[in-house]
């Protein structure tokens, strides 16, 4: 058995009094696809955060690469939920993609040498090399996506979590960032929020159904889950973890 890239066991957290998500127990192996669905406001989000150590649980332990979350931050890449910035605001593609490197930077302010050819590299990976000068503001939502995910994989993670990468993004932009996920898959695992179930059950083998609690499913539960009615518990659940 590889060990887990991802375990979450027994997980709470809420924002005031509410629970956002509780009883949370899930596993991810390495180099797998994950798919992660659910209503609106059912804890996507907020999961993701949790992974990432931008927020503490109330209860419970999560292990990222065997570690708690703060002491693998460098080794994870995050695509966070749709960036809203002034189209106006004078940055290059090439500077957004360092901003991924910050916590290289020297005490004075300057990046390490090679850092730029890093950077470069990561948006030749994924398909924006002729970008690099352009204003970020200038590219369209594709476009834009993929240089947040090349931001996010500029350190070479090992995990990338994605947030909803494909909203607001046309059909062919959204097969392009499914074709460069497949190929990030190689060397990573992924896991990727998303709403849009009939691309990624064709993706992912396992999914986790989010809604304050976390189901897992296969790729073909989810279609039986969903000929029985939106989001409630599935009649038939083969793939729960216990601890
Ligand atoms: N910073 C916050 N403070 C208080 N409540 C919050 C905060 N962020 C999110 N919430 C609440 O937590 C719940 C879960 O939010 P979250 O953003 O995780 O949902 P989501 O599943 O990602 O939804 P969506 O599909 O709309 O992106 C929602 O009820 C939301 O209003
Ligand atoms: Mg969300």
């Amino acid at each position: 058995m590889p060990e887990s890239v991802i375990a979450v066991r027994d997980l709470k957290f809420s924002y005031d009094k509410a629970p956002i998500l509780e009883k949370v127990n899930f596993s991810i192996e390495p180099g797998e696809f994950i798919g992660i669905f659910g209503p609106n406001g059912g804890g996507k989000t907020t999961l993701l955060k949790l992974l990432m150590g931008m927020l503490k649980p109330d209860h419970g332990d999560i292990e990222l690469l065997g570690k708690e979350p703060h002491h693998t931050r460098g080794q994870i890449g995050y695509v966070p939920q749709v960036l809203r910035f002034d189209k106006d605001f004078p940055i290059s593609v090439l500077e957004v993609v360092l901003m991924g490197c910050l916590s290289k930077l020297h005490w004075w302010g300057g990046f390490p040498k090679g850092t730029k050819e890093v950077a470069y590299e990561a948006l030749q990976k994924v398909g924006l090399a002729d970008f690099a000068k352009a204003s970020f503001g200038t590219l369209s939502g594709g476009q834009a996506q993929r240089a947040l995910i090349a931001r996010a994989i500029v350190n070479h993670p090992k995990i990338l979590l994605l947030d909803e990468p494909t909203a607001s993004v046309d059909p062919v932009a959204e097969q392009e960032i499914h074709q460069l996920l497949a190929e990030l898959n190689r060397s990573m695992t992924i896991v990727m929020v998303t709403h849009d179930l009939q691309s990624i059950i064709d993706k992912a083998k396992r999914l986790l159904c989010v809604h304050r609690q976390v189901t897992t499913m296969k790729a073909k539960e989810v279609c039986e889950h969903f000929a029985l009615g939106l989001y409630h518990t599935p009649l038939s659940s083969k793939d729960h973890f216990t601890w």
